[in-house]
């Protein structure tokens, strides 16, 4: 970590600066909270600024996640512009010169991005050991900084990002609309945040059939055999949307198939990508599914509000804090 991050970093108990003996660059050490005097450790240039009280179901997901993204840990071409359609309409040029928090970053690929449009810095925060991931992946950024901490009680000062994206995350803590304004609180006056977030709308049968799964089968099974299902999966999706969806959009292109504008969207990524994504659906303890109302209620302290509906069946969110 670089000295710049103490100026954005609090103590997660009880908001005081945090301090640490260093020139420049911490790689491995500790940080020490000026108000409460707790220390801090930092671990591969990540301080860890986790809550005293921490909420135990997070960190059970966040452990899930850090499994996950410590296995696909790729990096491909299209995230790009994924991470763009995720926090559309913001465009690369609105990052210039902005201080930038990825809410619960993962193996960081959304980083990468984002560093790469011009801010003056992007901190990643996550709960999990996928920190460690995004932190090889960013390790050449000079304005990429992480942290290990919880959304829900964020180590970081009030009102001092220009700009906080969160991009499927919020969906899978214990309380998503906590998460949601324990960011914007972050956030500077007159900055702005993004969120996309599962829609309830369209994925019905997720609610009602996968997520039973998930819950109790999927999330407890040997990783290793999850891996191996998720593999099975991406194979039969592959086959189906480059084999029958694909043909069938070209020659009839004014009628639906089931789940069609996602599974368009997903049909070129390669096989990897897709079972990571089958992985992501099936690992997880939490994840809710948001009507469009209880997505629009979050922002109703916010200005500006774009929420729109992406690829059918997920909400994505764009607000200006006053
Ligand atoms: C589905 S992944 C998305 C990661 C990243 N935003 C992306 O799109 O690649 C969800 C991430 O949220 C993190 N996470 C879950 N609960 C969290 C919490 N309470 N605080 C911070 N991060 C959390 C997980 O560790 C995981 O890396």
């Amino acid at each position: 970590m670089k000295r710049i991050l103490l100026d954005y970093i609090a103590c997660p108990d009880c908001a005081a600066d945090i301090e640490g003996d260093f020139e420049t660059e911490l790689e491995e050490g500790e940080l020490r909270c000026t108000g409460c005097k707790r220390t801090f450790g930092v671990h591969n240039g990540v301080p860890t600024l986790l809550p005293s009280q921490a909420n135990q179901a997070a960190l059970q997901v966040a452990a899930e996640f850090g499994e996950q993204w410590q296995r696909y840990n790729h990096e491909i071409e299209e995230y790009r512009q994924q991470f763009l359609d995720w926090i559309a309409p913001v465009e690369p040029s609105f990052f210039e010169d902005k201080v930038v928090l990825d809410g619960g970053c993962g193996k960081g690929r959304h980083i990468l991005a984002s560093a790469e449009f011009g801010p003056k810095l992007v901190i990643g925060v996550d709960l999990g050991e996928a920190i460690y991931v995004a932190r090889e992946a960013t390790r050449d950024h000079e304005n990429v900084e992480l942290v290990r901490g919880d959304l829900l009680r964020l180590p970081f000062k009030d009102n001092i990002f220009d700009y906080a994206y969160s991009v499927g995350v919020l969906h899978h803590l214990p309380d998503p609309r906590g998460g949601f304004k324990s960011v914007v609180g972050k956030v500077k006056q007159g900055g702005h945040m993004s969120a996309w977030v599962y829609g309830y709308e369209n994925n019905e049968w997720i609610v009602s059939y996968v997520n039973p799964i998930r819950k109790h089968v999927t999330n407890r099974l040997p990783r290793p055999i999850l891996r191996g299902i998720s593999w099975v999966l991406a194979t039969f999706l592959k086959g189906v949307t480059q084999g029958l969806y694909k043909p069938w959009n070209k020659f009839f292109p004014g009628s639906r198939l089931f789940y069609q504008d996602y599974l368009l969207y997903i049909a070129d990524f390669p096989h990897r990508e897709i079972e990571t994504i089958v992985y992501d659906q099936l690992n997880p303890e939490i994840a809710y599914y948001l009507k469009k109302e209880v997505f629009e209620e979050w922002f109703d302290d916010m200005e500006d509000t774009r929420i729109e509906w992406h690829n059918r069946n997920s909400w994505r969110g764009l607000a200006r804090k006053p």
